[in-house]
C-alpha cells in the first residue's frame, strides 16, 4: 500500500522525498549552490538569486526589528547552502539549521566557517523536517515546501507551528498545473523565475 507522499511509476513505488533527497545530493545541490552564490550564472539563475536575496534580507529584517536578535532561538528548517542561517548567526541569533541533503549541510557547514569563524553556532544536522523536534523562539522555513509531498504540505506546516514559540515564517508556492509547467520551463532558462514571497505567521501571547 502507498503511503501519502509515494506514488506509483511503472509499477515501482517512488517516494517522492528520496526523489527530493537524492536531487539535492547530486544535480540540484550544483544547481542551487551556484545560484546561492556569487559566481556567474545565467539570467534566470541570477533572476532567482536576486530575489532569494530579498527574501533573506526581509526576514532578517523583521526579526532585526524585535531588537534583540542575541536573545532568539531560531530553527531553520531545510537550511540549504545556508544563506540566512549565517547572517542570523552573525547578528547573535542561537541558529538550530537542519537540511536532508548532506551535501547541502557540508556546504552551509564550508560557508558558515569561512564566514563566521568558529564552528558552533550555527549547529548544523543532516535531517528531514518531519524528523524536526524541540521548541524555538522562531521557526522559518523558506522555498522549502514546494519541494515537500504536497498531500502533506498542511500537516508539516502544522508541525512546524508547534516547533514555534512566538513565529513561524514560511515562503511556498501552491503546487498547480501552471506554476509546474513555469518550474520544468525554468530549467531550461525559457521562462522568467517567479520569487516566493514569504509570510509570517504570529502566535497570540496569552
Ligand atoms: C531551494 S533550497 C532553499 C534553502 C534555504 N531554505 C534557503 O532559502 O536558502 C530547498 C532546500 O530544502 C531542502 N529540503 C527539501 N525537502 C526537505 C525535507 N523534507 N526536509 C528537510 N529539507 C528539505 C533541500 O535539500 C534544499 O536544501
Amino acid at each position: 500500500m502507498n503511503t501519502v507522499g509515494d506514488k506509483t511509476l511503472n509499477n515501482k513505488t517512488v517516494d517522492d522525498k528520496a526523489v527530493v533527497q537524492e536531487y539535492f545530493n547530486a544535480t540540484g545541490f550544483d544547481r542551487w549552490r551556484r545560484i546561492y552564490g556569487d559566481g556567474e550564472v545565467n539570467k534566470v539563475q541570477l533572476d532567482i538569486r536576486k530575489g532569494h536575496q530579498q527574501t533573506v534580507d526581509t526576514v532578517l529584517a523583521w526579526l532585526q526589528a524585535d531588537g534583540n536578535l542575541a536573545s532568539l532561538t531560531v530553527c531553520d528548517a531545510g537550511c540549504g547552502v545556508g544563506s540566512l542561517s549565517i547572517p542570523l548567526a552573525a547578528a547573535g541569533a542561537k541558529v538550530y539549521a537542519s537540511d536532508i541533503s548532506e551535501k547541502m549541510v557540508g556546504e552551509a557547514q564550508t560557508r558558515a566557517e569561512t564566514a563566521l569563524g568558529q564552528a558552533d553556532n550555527p549547529t548544523f544536522a543532516v535531517q528531514d523536517l518531519e524528523a524536526l523536534s524541540g521548541h524555538y523562539h522562531t521557526v522559518i522555513c523558506l522555498d522549502v515546501l514546494i519541494h515537500y509531498p504536497q498531500e502533506k504540505a498542511i500537516a508539516m506546516i502544522d508541525h512546524l507551528s508547534s516547533l514555534a514559540d512566538s513565529r513561524l515564517i514560511l515562503s511556498f508556492a501552491p503546487k498547480t498545473f501552471a506554476y509546474s509547467l513555469l518550474k520544468k520551463l525554468a530549467t531550461f532558462s525559457l521562462a522568467p523565475a517567479k520569487q516566493l514571497v514569504p509570510i509570517c505567521i504570529e502566535k497570540p501571547t496569552l
